[in-house]
């Protein structure tokens, strides 16, 4: 079986230090390559007046984006309580906390709590959790609009060094793990749900963002 990390090991790997040490980055340099290319994916046809699920939003760099560009509301969803304590910090400082939803847990847990979202981000996050499956479906069940995905590439190499490192949280008796799910099962999981790629999946950096959308049924379609 697929080792899991607890709920409570999210809170210990990103911790009030970490979290703080990227809300000061954040402020600092703005969000990164990957947020931005996750923003940018989303809100290709705009923004404005879109809801947005931010699944392990992290310090706020996706859903702080996407509201500024018009989206009217956000749910952040984060495992880790420092994290979403950061990206609630920033919510207040940029004045937008009125239009976020902080919940703390895993996703996975939530999901069936939590309401669908016309654009839904999962930035960097399907690598810190093992059952790809369930992450990912869950999030794209969700999906009315568009699902925006940034994960490690899909490549031996990637999962050697992933693999040592998971040595080293044993070795360390740290219950965390890394992952890199392939990416052809990240994208049957978003296919069971009903979604299709939104175009080929692109390298940001080191990153590579996978973008899927609901398909619009007409009338002449959902007849036939
Ligand atoms: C590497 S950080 C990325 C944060 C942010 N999205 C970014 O790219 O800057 C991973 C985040 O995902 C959260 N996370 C991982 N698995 C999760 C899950 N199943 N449900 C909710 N949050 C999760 C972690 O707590 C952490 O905040």
């Amino acid at each position: 079986m697929r080792e899991q990390c607890c709920a409570s090991c999210y809170d210990a790997a990103f911790d009030g230090a970490l979290a703080q040490r990227e809300l000061r980055e954040y402020r600092r340099k703005g969000p990164g390559r990957a947020s931005r290319a996750i923003a940018e994916a989303l809100a290709r046809e705009g923004a404005e007046g879109r809801t947005v699920l931010d699944i392990g939003g992290g310090v706020g760099a996706v859903h702080q984006q996407l509201l500024a560009r018009g989206a009217a509301s956000a749910i952040d969803v984060d495992a880790s309580r420092p994290y979403l304590e950061a990206a609630r910090s920033e919510a207040e400082r940029t004045g937008v906390v009125d239009r976020v939803r902080f919940e703390h847990g895993d996703f996975v847990t939530l999901a069936s709590g939590i309401e669908a979202a016309d654009l839904v981000a999962l930035d960097r996050v399907v690598c810190c959790y093992g059952d790809v499956e369930r992450l990912v479906g869950l999030a794209a069940a969700r999906t009315r609009h568009r699902l925006a995905i940034t994960i490690p590439p899909d490549a031996w190499p990637v999962r050697a060094v992933i693999a040592v490192g998971n040595t080293w949280y044993r070795l360390t008796r740290n219950a965390y793990r890394a992952y890199a799910h392939s990416h052809q099962r990240v994208s049957a999981a978003a296919a069971a749900a009903g979604l299709e790629p939104a175009g080929p999946i692109t390298a940001v950096g080191w990153w590579r963002l996978l973008v899927f959308e609901r398909p619009i049924r007409t009338a002449t379609a959902s007849s036939e």
